[in-house]
């Protein structure tokens, strides 16, 4: 699903020239090396305010701090997410209130959002999953109807744009992770704000470490959501090629696209591509829907094709959030999408003879079932 290894290898030279004046310097927190990498990506997402954070969870987390938001508010999201979307919010004692998906592009159904809109509703949180964006058109539209602040978990999509747009660049805030296995990986944790107002750059600022101030003084409490220069140093090297790799996931995706489409086509019951509305798609992953996933899945596994599911399980049918009380059938496309979702190797460092090699195992795999059906 991802080789990380050889992109280290094509690079192995310019990490080493970034990482080297790091540890000859012995400054691992914070620092010049951080300060460069938060302007480069804030430069590269169209902000004017990054904040280097140790992840993208606690990007999410330290935004939503900036605004206040805790107990007895509410924050509509899409309960089709990696855990941490969620998870933020009920850290700071908010109430996660989930939309569904639209099912062809499995972002929130920009249009469910309004109808979740209450006088306790304090933010929006959508994601761009999968890298492309939500249709962020819509949701501004219903924040700036109801004064809510918009936080885009871009932590997938660092370079996708959609309608004009950059990822993490028309939100209140942006956050991105640069987790190892993202489009944009450190050596580690890692993770940016991106925002455009300096009020807000300068709260989530204070609030990563610790909420200090001048020398030991706090306001406010905040946390250790501190970004490391090593992390930074190796973001700094990694971001100049960032376009490049997107484009090959691009290339990949358009290949399987190719590849895959006649099938998908005489047999929709059996698979469905990815629906692609964004422009730029970073395709962090490439996500068919095969009606009997599991059992193609295995067989895949069998001729040594690896995949993955992201995500097996809604976030508004996860133990943890039992007490929000939701139950199965409340969110059908997303309850669907967790049964059925694939995703595909489409990394950059995949070879196009690889992606034909993926293609062809599925394609052999799903026109026997069509055979037996
Ligand atoms: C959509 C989404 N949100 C948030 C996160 C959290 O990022 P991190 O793993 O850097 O904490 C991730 C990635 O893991 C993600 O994919």
């Amino acid at each position: 699903m991802i080789d990380l290894e050889a992109q280290y290898r094509s690079i192995r030279s310019e990490i080493e020239a970034a990482v080297a004046p790091v540890v000859a310097s012995q400054r691992f927190v914070l620092g010049p090396v951080v300060e460069e990498c938060e302007a480069a990506v804030a430069a590269y997402a169209g902000r004017r305010f990054g904040i280097g954070v140790s992840s993208g969870t606690d990007a999410l987390l330290v935004a939503l701090m900036a605004e206040g938001i805790g107990a007895g508010d509410e924050v509509i999201t899409t309960c089709f997410s990696f855990f941490a979307t969620a998870g933020a919010m009920v850290r700071l004692g908010a109430t996660p209130v989930f939309a569904d998906i639209d099912a062809k592009t499995f972002n929130i159904d920009a249009h469910a959002v309004e109808r979740l809109v209450t006088k306790r509703t304090r933010a929006i949180v959508p994601v761009h999953l999968y890298g492309q964006m939500a249709d962020m058109r819509a949701i501004l539209e219903t924040a700036r109807r109801h004064d809510l602040v918009v936080v885009e978990d871009a932590a997938q999509a660092l370079g996708g744009s959609r309608d004009g747009a950059r990822a993490g660049s028309v939100g209140h805030y942006g956050c991105f992770s640069f987790y190892p296995t993202k489009n944009l990986g450190g050596f580690g944790d890692g993770g940016m704000v991106v925002t455009g107002n300096h009020d807000r750059a300068s709260r989530v600022r204070e609030l990563r470490a610790h909420g200090e101030g001048a020398g030991y003084i706090h306001r406010v409490v905040g946390g250790n959501f501190r970004l490391d220069a090593l992390q930074a140093a190796v973001v700094n090297a990694k971001l100049p090629h960032l376009d490049d790799w997107n484009r090959a996931r691009r290339r990949n995706a358009s290949l399987y696209n190719e590849l895959l489409g006649d099938f998908a086509t005489r047999h929709p019951d059996l698979l469905e591509l990815p629906a692609n509305r964004a422009e730029r798609h970073t395709f962090h992953q490439y996500v068919a829907k095969i009606a009997r996933r599991d059992e193609v899945r295995a067989e895949l596994a069998q001729a040594g094709v690896e995949t993955g599911v992201y995500y097996p399980l809604p976030l508004h049918l996860q133990e943890c959030f039992r007490s929000l009380g939701h139950n199965k059938g409340d969110f059908p496309a997303a309850e669907r999408a967790a049964e059925c979702v694939l995703a595909l190797p489409v990394h950059s460092e995949l070879g196009q003879e690889q992606v034909v090699h993926v293609a062809d195992t599925l394609l052999g795999v799903l026109s026997r079932q069509s055979r037996t059906r």
